[in-house]
């Protein structure tokens, strides 16, 4: 459909200026007001209101507010109905539905201009500021965001603390009132960030209001700007956004013409339909990637949770000082897990169990002191320990039709890796590796600068933008959360950027409750390597002495692969592990990792999610059912497969007494026969989870 576009000029410059633009199907309003001068927006839900009159606009530097004194030169209307296929996603097409409106608005003393864009979809709204060209306003600084969210009410908000290094956090729920990120019982000592006497929480925020609307407020295409957290006003219930400062404290530099990120709320009486929601990516640019036939879907293996859970190393030496004195050379500890015989052994299994990719952690120099040093050059990302012999690895995983996955940690040394960065994806090209896990521990260097700030925002988009053009795919760990871009550079196919399983291994881990949260947060801007599919839960069973475990039981590890959609899938155990659970095993070698349709058939954000998935070109269909800590029924009707086709469903499900903490590794299989009029009974028990495939029969 064309975009119909109709552009009234109001006959009078006024101060006092209302209008109003709808979603699609009516449901959500919104009304922009100018009030004395002072941009402000509402937003209604079924006629009540979810947004209060909030402020907009912004604080520059060095010179007056774009937030007062304006009026409205004119204003635009518009309608967008088109749909787009994503390289690999939940969906084969994606339908990007809005009304839009965009005001023209104009400061009368300084005559310097802004627009503000809105665009209202079905399940939610977005704005944005749009800085046109103009002589008096070029390069400019931004110093803070007025742009505020006033709620309606003393909502139950899904949090994590204000932190512009990591979003790697449990969430905590509580009423908005109660954030107190003080009372927070941190194990990683990262510091919190109270500003102006207020808490900080991180975008996005996953809300319930008291008569039961569902609330998430985030961002869409952050590009060239900080991301935004929001500083909690407790006592008046408003948010306000709160934007990454870099070194020296300011947040932003700009030049005109551009625009800032779309600051998004969804809201939905059902839960699902923020769950599902794509706004996000709409509200990005289209792919700038004109020939993706390289970007493919991934599941992969690795030299990986071995280091994790302590039975290897990434190291070689053990430390810097077992060098030879004579030769300098570094002395084998005896423990490093990235060897070529190692490596062989996962290609292997890989090749074996039908996986695309290993990764291989701990291959090249650098990591006997690689962690909280602050150094300029920890890593070349080219140079192979010796016990890790390159060559014959790429021949052998050749041989057996298995791509390597190549890992470049930086430390948080981002000027080295930029740096570094041709001659490391050439090292990978050289080798025939198709994609890299980068990762970002540590404080950055250049230093001052934040994960989160402009400059780190600019680094990770520019990195995907760089390994585009070598035909790369990059899976990013610690950056800064994924808001879309993923969208138009569809090479960026996963990130980290929350807590991952990796907690399980070595901390307090991640509360049963975890798993049903991202979805609703993190998950919005795009895949996440979550790395499921732990099947040795409890971490004494390499160490007597370990008392870590992952918290949920072993089939809701395997409905994770559906819950946690990624197109970049680790089978994250050891294959001596795998192979003591062939049975179970079966479901990770058969499930799909890119979708023709997904549907949201359950969900209750820190309660309970159950996803069905077609797989896309193919006729099976996978389920995956997870719970928080508690038990959990529930009766599905399949009438989401084919009318009158028959299927083997196998049901991979906790056992009678099955519990993630007492009992988390019992589960039963069993295989039934089903159509579109079958229904099936989940049975999940605490801290659980049921995953299904169902195979057409013939
Ligand atoms: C943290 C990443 O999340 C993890 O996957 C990786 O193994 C370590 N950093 C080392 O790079
Ligand atoms: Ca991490």
């Amino acid at each position: 459909m064309k975009p119909i576009l109709t552009f009234f000029l109001t006959l009078f410059a006024g101060t006092l200026f209302a209008q109003n633009v709808q979603s699609p199907s009516k449901n959500i309003s919104l009304d922009f007001k100018l009030v004395d001068g002072k941009p402000s927006y509402t937003v209604a839900y079924k006629t009540k209101p979810v947004v209060l009159q909030s402020l907009m606009g912004l604080k520059l530097k060095e010179t007056t507010d774009l937030a007062s004194d304006f009026v409205v030169d004119g204003f635009a209307n518009n309608t967008f109905n088109e749909s787009w296929k994503p390289v690999l996603g939940e969906q084969s097409s994606i339908v990007n539905h809005y009304n839009e409106m965009t005001v023209a608005l104009r400061q009368q003393k300084t005559g310097r201009k802004l627009n503000i864009i809105f665009r209202v979809f079905d399940e939610g709204i977005a704005f944005r500021y749009d800085f046109p060209r103009q002589t008096d306003l070029n390069y400019f600084i931004i110093s803070d965001e007025v742009t505020q969210f006033n709620l309606t009410g003393d909502h139950k908000v899904f949090w994590i603390p204000g932190d512009y290094d990591s979003q790697e956090y449990v969430y905590n729920e509580s009423r908005l009132s109660e954030i107190d990120n003080d009372k927070l019982n941190l194990n990683n000592g990262i510091a919190l960030k109270t500003i102006g006497g207020r808490y900080v929480v991180q975008s996005p925020l996953m809300m319930k209001s008291q008569d039961k609307l569902y609330l998430n407020i985030f961002e869409a295409a952050v590009v060239n700007y900080p991301v935004m957290h929001l500083n909690v006003d407790t006592k008046n219930l408003r948010l306000n956004a709160q934007l990454v400062p870099n070194a020296i404290g300011d947040k932003a530099y700009l030049q005109a013409p551009c625009v800032s990120p779309w600051r998004t709320i969804m809201v939905s009486d059902d839960a699902r339909d923020i769950v599902s929601s794509k706004m996000i990516l709409n509200l990005n640019d289209p792919s700038k990637i004109d020939d993706t036939s390289w970007i493919k879907p991934m599941k992969y293996v690795g030299i990986w949770w071995e280091m994790h859970v302590g039975k290897s190393t990434w190291d070689f030496a053990g430390s810097q000082n077992a060098q030879n004195a004579a030769t300098q050379d570094l002395i084998p500890s005896g423990k490093h897990g990235a060897t070529t015989a190692n490596t062989m052994r996962y290609i292997d299994f890989a090749a074996k169990n039908g996986f695309d990719g290993v990764l291989v952690e701990g291959w090249n120099v650098g990591w006997e002191d690689w962690f909280g040093n602050w150094k300029e050059e920890v890593f070349d990302f080219v140079t192979p320990y010796p016990d890790f012999d390159i060559k014959a690895i790429t021949e052998y995983a050749k041989s057996k039709g298995v791509k390597m996955i190549m890992h470049h940690e930086t430390s948080g040394s981002v000027a080295n890796y930029e740096r570094r960065l041709d001659r490391a994806f050439d090292n990978m090209k050289q080798y025939g590796y198709p994609a890299v896990k980068s990762g970002y521990v540590g404080r950055i260097i250049p230093r001052g600068e934040f994960h989160d700030g402009q400059t780190m925002v600019n680094h990770f988009n520019f990195v995907a933008r760089r390994a585009a053009d070598y035909k790369i795919m990059v899976n990013s760990h610690e950056s800064s959360r994924p808001t879309g871009y993923g969208r138009t550079y569809p090479n960026y196919i996963a990130a980290e950027a929350a807590r991952g399983n990796e907690f399980n291994a070595w901390s307090t881990g991640n509360p049963p409750m975890h798993e049903t949260i991202l979805p609703f947060t993190r998950l919005l801007g795009g895949p996440m390597d979550y790395t499921p599919g732990i099947f040795e839960i409890k971490m004494n069973v390499y160490d007597a002495k370990k008392t870590e475990q992952v918290h949920t039981t072993l089939t809701k590890q395997l409905a994770l692969y559906i819950t946690m959609y990624s197109p970049l899938q680790m089978a994250a155990d050891l294959p001596e592990n795998y192979e003591k659970y062939p049975d179970a095993f079966q479901f990770i070698k058969d499930v799909a990792v890119d979708w023709q349709e997904s549907k949201y058939l359950e969900a209750e954000p820190g309660d309970y999610l159950t996803i069905v998935r077609k797989a896309k070109n193919s006729e099976q269909w996978f389920l995956g059912a997870i719970t928080d800590e508690n038990a959990r029924k529930s009766t599905i009707s399949l009438d989401f497969l084919t009318k009158g086709q028959k299927y083997k469903a196998v049901i991979y499900e906790d056992g009678n007494d099955a519990d993630w903490q007492k009992n988390p590794k019992a589960y039963k299989i069993r295989t039934v026969e089903v159509t579109s009029k079958s229904k099936i009974n989940l049975v999940l028990a605490p801290g659980g989870g049921t995953a299904v495939s169902f195979e057409p029969v013939k």
